[in-house]
């Protein structure tokens, strides 16, 4: 019996998957090499810096801290420009609907991301207010598929992670989800999010 849902952000509520490629892609670019939507793949629910630590490996390029520091944030500049422009109308179909259905049932609410932007995105999309709990990139160590992030939130809603269920795109996310003792509804395809007790298309398919 779920008392607390716990939603991945990038790919569940909001599509950033398509902002933070580009921004990859342009910095693969500037580097000399070509970033593909497959290699984008491997980078979805990873780390900033894990993200660019697996970019560099497909380039084939070696970086030195200080220069790999300048990359990550030249990538996180050019992100954030993007999604400043984001409006509420981008939030993904079903998603606040199905959010506001849960609080009208006394389930609480928190967010599990591994962005550091979490908050800012909520902002731009007016939905802050929806959420009893934040926690995102900037509150964890130890990035999906460890079960840090799902742990601190349930913790954070005052529950057992077993009394939560976990709303993940990514296949780390999944990971993580099942690693923290939650039940776990994936988004998006079976074959990729094989591991997940239910798998939906998108959130819109849960509204009642
Ligand atoms: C995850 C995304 O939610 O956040 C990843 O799926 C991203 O693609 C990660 O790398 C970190 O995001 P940010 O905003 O801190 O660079
Ligand atoms: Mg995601």
């Amino acid at each position: 019996n779920m008392k607390g849902a716990i939603f991945d952000l990038d790919g569940v509520i909001v599509d950033t998957a398509k902002y933070h490629f580009l921004a990859w892609k342009s910095l693969a670019n500037q580097l000399g090499f070509e970033f593909t939507e497959t290699d984008n793949e491997r980078l979805k629910g990873v780390s900033r810096v894990e993200s660019l630590r697996i970019l560099l490996e497909i380039g084939g390029i070696e970086a030195d801290e200080r220069t790999f520091n300048e990359m990550a944030e030249s990538k996180n500049k050019e992100y954030v420009a993007s999604i400043a422009q984001l409006q509420p109308e981008e939030i993904l179909p079903g998603a606040k609907t199905y959010l506001q259905q849960l609080r009208s049932q006394g389930i609480k609410i928190a967010l599990g991301s591994a962005s550091k932007n979490a908050e800012f995105i909520l902002s731009k999309l007016e939905i802050a207010d929806l959420f009893d709990a934040v926690i995102d990139g900037n509150k964890v160590a130890k990035a999906k598929p460890d079960p840090e992030v799902f742990i601190s939130a349930s913790s954070a809603l005052g529950l057992d992670p077993k009394d939560c269920v976990v709303f993940e795109d990514a296949e780390a996310g999944v990971q993580a989800g099942k690693a923290s003792g939650s039940k776990v509804v994936g988004i998006g395809s079976p074959e990729i999010l094989s591991e997940a007790d239910l798998v939906v298309p998108g959130l819109a398919a849960l509204v009642k």
